[in-house]
């Protein structure tokens, strides 16, 4: 069936900037969670109006757009999308800020719309506090009443409308036309349709979260921490130990390994792939990063990075943009690095800084090791070999390159190229004056007492 999904509102009560429906859920913008689940069903379209532009920017190229430059009403909304009513087809209405309903739930919806051959069929929900939405009237004929125009007694009825629908395209394009706006709010009520159907159904929404609206930043956190909850225990029903799923925040879309122990207040974000018997956390946060198995990552932040597997990194380090870890890879406390190839069996313990650097196998750099990659104006790599050896508290002044088997005396300044198996010294010689310090102190003696 084809896919409608309503997001032409401005959401006011977000004050916000944005439209409503591209503020984002777990790492993913509202609507692309309606779009995402709507997909299964077939071509799926948005009808967009306020901040169209910005909704245009997260969507998917493939999903086709309407616009409704005023809202009138979820008539007005489902007339803009007029042309792509298939009358051979049916047809599901979505809305972009009812996130999270279910595949299962719209499958069971069309299949009680296809077996009784229905004109619409109706996801209804029983809530106990219905207000703000249409009351479900099961009269001779069902009817829905608009929350403005219900009287008391109306108002009371708890079964509601989802707003959310399978229509038979036929039913639809031949009646969609004849609704009007006489009613409380001079809108265009889709609901109204139901004055020309003769054969409707409604399937009831067992789970209520999946039907939740989100109108302001109160709704939003306590739905996201909400589905925040579900994804974390998917996760550990899949095999992944979540230490304390409260305080631990995965995007939904993160994948994870067994047996890999996510520690608390630890932030999984974006296109992450995380392998098996890693220990992640507590304290990181991981963003665009592929992570093979059996890494450790503690206290540290890494974004848009590949590490391989049995990496150790942290406390207290940060991979930025293009870091590559190869296998058995340690980087331990305070050390950054970006656009940096580690080959393996190679260290960087301590307290360094490793800027455009390819970094070939079994390379020990040591503690206080910079790269100087910037020399105001550009960036300048820097090469350094299979068994090398990086002297503490060496400055490598790119572009240089450090031979295979070579030594950095600690404390260097290197300019120049060092050969394979070259010992470099980049620093003064070191002179000792000795008897230096008691003469200073008899010299001072003797002025003190000729005052
Ligand atoms: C509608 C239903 C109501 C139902 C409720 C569920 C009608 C007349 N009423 O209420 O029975 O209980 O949804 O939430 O249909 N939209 C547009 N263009 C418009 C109007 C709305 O795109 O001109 C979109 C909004 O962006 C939103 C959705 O449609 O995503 C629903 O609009 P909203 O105003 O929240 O619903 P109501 O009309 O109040
Ligand atoms: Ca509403």
């Amino acid at each position: 069936m084809r896919v409608l999904i309503l997001a032409a509102g401005l959401g006011k009560r977000m004050k916000s900037k944005y439209p409503k429906v591209i503020h984002p859920i777990l790492g993913k913008p509202m609507i692309n969670w309606v779009i995402d689940t709507a997909k299964n069903f077939g071509e799926t379209a948005v009808v967009l109006g306020h901040g169209a532009e910005y909704i245009k920017d997260v969507i998917q190229d493939d999903i086709k757009t309407f616009y409704q430059e005023k809202q009138l009403g979820t008539a007005h909304a489902v007339m803009c999308a007029y042309d792509f009513i298939d009358p051979d087809d049916n047809f599901l209405i979505l809305y972009g800020d009812v996130p999270f309903i279910t595949i299962e739930t719209l499958k069971s919806l069309e299949k009680t719309h296809v077996k009784g051959n229905k004109d619409v069929t109706i996801l209804t929900a029983i809530l106990d506090n219905p207000r703000g939405y249409g009351r479900i009237l099961r009269g001779e004929k069902i009817r829905i009443v608009e929350d403005k125009d219900a009287t008391d007694e109306i108002a009371k009825i708890r079964e509601i409308n989802t707003g959310i629908y399978v229509f038979n395209g036929r039913f639809l394009i031949e009646n969609i036309k004849k609704i009007k706006n006489n009613n409380a709010q001079k809108e265009y009520y889709l609901t109204d349709i139901l004055l020309f159907a003769n054969n409707i159904g409604t399937v009831t929404v067992e789970d209520t979260f999946e039907i939740s609206g989100i109108n302001n930043r109160v709704q939003l956190a306590y739905v996201e921490k909400e589905i925040r909850k579900r994804i974390n225990e998917k996760l550990m029903l899949e095999g992944v130990r979540i230490i304390d799923p409260e305080n631990t925040y995965i995007d939904v879309s993160v994948k994870i390994g067994k047996d890999t122990v996510v520690y608390p207040m630890t932030f999984i974000e974006g296109d992450t792939t995380i392998g098996e018997d890693c220990v992640i956390g507590p304290m990181t946060r991981i963003k665009d990063s592929t992570i093979g198995n059996n890494v450790k990552i503690i206290r540290s932040e890494v974004e848009k990075s590949v590490i391989d597997n049995n990496v150790s990194v942290g406390p207290f380090s940060r991979l930025r943009e293009g870091t590559h870890l190869s296998l058995n890879v340690k980087i331990g406390n305070f050390v950054e690095t970006k656009k940096t190839f580690v080959g393996n069996n190679s260290k960087a313990q301590h307290l360094s800084y490793l800027g455009d650097t390819t970094i070939g196998n079994n390379v020990n750099i040591g503690a206080g090791t910079i790269t100087c990659n910037y020399d105001g104006r550009k960036k300048h790599p820097t090469f350094i070999a299979d068994n090398a050896f990086i002297g503490s508290n060496s400055s490598l002044v790119a572009p240089v390159r450090i031979g295979a088997n070579s030594i950095v005396g600690a404390g260097s300044v290197i300019t120049r190229d060092v050969p394979d198996n070259a010992l470099a010294l980049g620093r003064a010689r070191q002179i000792n004056k000795e008897g230096w310090v008691k003469h200073k102190r008899e010299d001072n003696k003797n002025a003190n007492s000729e005052k």
